[in-house]
Formats: structure tokens, sequence, C-alpha cells
């Protein structure tokens, strides 16, 4: 069986995500991570609640991570996922935040790699946050890792938080950039551009919604805010790849959950822009060796779409 543990800043797709990994029959999944990022820590955690709550799986642990950045103050994306994370839907029966465990996520991470040594893979869906400060309390936690699969990054330079920045790495440039240079362990990349090519229907989305499950109806109230959002005139000129529902977190997961889904990837080393006053936050793929690095990512280019379908079915079920 595989072992994962999630990093999650727990917005509408990282909810995909997590109920995805959650009907996968091969996956323990040993706990949730929180960080900053599409809403603060605390939504972070609640959010996380309520998505184990309504796959009936509360006895998972959520650690609370960082609330902000390495450098500088979080941003958010309450325009797209809602400004508590999860459409601001209401939810009267949320589970209570004494929920949430006592040990910081940046403890419970490096603990539980350290107490499976090489069997642990780690899906980061989230700023780079928790990992960096992970890993500079303990260098050794990559080479512990059996895989490493983050959402985030761009490879064309076109954004969706600047003008040439992806969210996650936009977030926290430091951290991504600690964690693209620090983690030499095998590293794969569900990039902003990627996950847009790679999107699914809308025709799709209304039957994988319509499935008469009580997690159908919970996905359903939590997306409405954010498939709205997707649908918006100003916003659907401006998509990547067309028009269509992109759960960008569910890719990385994917990967991580099965390892025939990436069918084809490139392999680079990648580093991130701290600096540039256009680019900060922006990926670097260093494509001819410049950098001298010997860590290659592998950045996704083609994934197997009917499996990805019918793990999201399954996730609802
Ligand atoms: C990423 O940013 C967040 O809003 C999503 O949850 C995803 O992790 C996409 O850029
Ligand atoms: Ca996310």
């Amino acid at each position: 069986r595989k072992k994962l543990l999630v990093d999650v800043d727990c917005g509408v797709d990282d909810a995909q995500a997590i109920m995805l990994a959650l009907a996968a029959p091969n996956v323990d999944l040993l706990g949730v991570t929180c960080v900053h990022g599409n809403t603060t820590v605390e939504n972070v955690c609640r959010n996380t609640l309520r998505v184990l709550q309504a796959c009936d799986r509360l006895e998972i642990p959520v650690f609370k991570g960082a609330a902000k950045p390495l450098v500088g103050n979080s941003i958010n994306s309450g325009h797209f996922h809602g400004l508590d994370g999860l459409g601001d839907a209401p939810d009267p029966n949320a589970p209570s935040a004494d929920l949430v465990q006592e040990e910081s996520a940046v403890m419970a991470m490096i603990r539980i790699v350290n107490e499976n040594p090489g069997e642990v893979s780690l899906v980061a869906t989230a700023p780079l946050t928790n990992l960096a400060l992970a890993v500079r309390l303990d260098p050794s936690l990559p080479s512990k890792l059996r895989g490493l699969y983050i959402m985030g990054g761009n490879t064309e330079s076109r954004g969706n938080t600047t003008a040439c920045g992806e969210f996650n790495f936009t977030a926290d440039p430091e951290a991504a950039y600690i964690v693209l240079n620090d983690y030499c362990c095998p590293t794969y990349l569900a990039c902003w551009e990627f996950t847009c090519y790679s999107k699914l229907s809308w025709e799709f989305c209304d039957t994988w919604l319509a499935q008469p499950t009580a997690k159908a109806r919970f996905m359903a109230r939590i997306s409405r805010h954010s498939i709205e959002a997707s649908l918006g005139k100003r916003v659907q000129k401006e998509l990547v790849g067309g028009s269509g529902f992109v759960s960008c977190d569910s890719y990385a997961m994917a990967a991580a959950v099965d390892e025939t889904f990436v069918i084809e990837s490139d392999c680079y080393p990648v580093s991130v822009e701290l600096t540039g006053m256009h680019t900060r936050g922006m990926m670097v793929v260093d494509t001819r060796g410049i950098l001298n690095k010997t860590h290659k990512a592998l950045i996704m280019k083609k994934v197997d779409l009917e499996k990805f379908k019918e793990m999201m079915m399954a996730a609802l079920k």
C-alpha cells in the first residue's frame, strides 16, 4: 500500500485531491498538514476537517502549519475559491477546530517521514512554506521520501496570479526555491499550464457532480463559486487551454496514487525567480544545464485522462 502525506491550503481543488486519495483502494493517508494559501491557515484546517467529515474519515490527523510565507505577507485566492476557501457555502455542522492536532504541521511531517523512512510520498498542493521549514529543521528529510508530487509553478510564463507566476509558487517564492533546490528525491510537477491543457469538459463536470451521493452533494455545494468564476466571461477569455473544468491539485495527487497515470514528462532542473520586477515567483526550467544542478524534476506533459476521470468519479462515490 502507498503511504501518503498531503500538504494543503484546502481550497476546492485541494478538497477534490484529498477525496481522490481517500477513494483510492491502495492508499493510506497518514495525515494532512495545513498551510496558508487560498485562505487563512485556520480556515484551511477547518476546510480539511469538513472534507474528512464528508468522507467519514475524521480519524485522519490534521496538523496546522505556517500562517504566512517565509518573506512578506500572505496572498489569497478568495475571488476563485470563496473567502473561506470552500466556496462560502454555509456549513452549520462543521467539525470543531479542537480536532486539529497539537503537534505542528512541520514537526508532524518530520516525525511521520522519519517513522517510515523511504516509504512516504509527500503531495504538496499549496504554497511550499511547510516543506521549506521542514527541510531546514531536518536536512535528511528529502532522502527519506519515496517521492514528492507538487502542484505548482509554470512552464510558459503564463500566470494565474501575477503576469507570469502561478499561485502556489508566487504565494511563497522563497519556499518554492528551497524545495526545488533542496528536495533531491524523485519530484513530479503538475504545473499550471499542464493542468489547463488537461482540463475536463463541463459535461463531465455535470455528470460528476450529479452522482446521487452525499459526497457529490457536498462537492457541488463547495464548487459552485469556483465553477461560476471559471465560467465568468472575463476569466474565460483569459483561460489557458480554453474553457473547461480544471482541478489543478488532483493531477499531482493522481500521479502519487497511480504511477501509470503520467504518460509523458520532461526532465529538467528547475528553480524559481526571486527578484524579477515582473517575474518573482515564476518557475525557471533549465533546459540547457546552465544552473549546474544535478537534480532534475519530472514536469508532467501528458497523463491518462480516462484514468483521471475514473479516479475523480470514484472520489464522489
Ligand atoms: C493552485 O493555486 C490554488 O488556488 C489551487 O488550490 C492550486 O493549488 C493553482 O495555481
Ligand atoms: Ca491548493
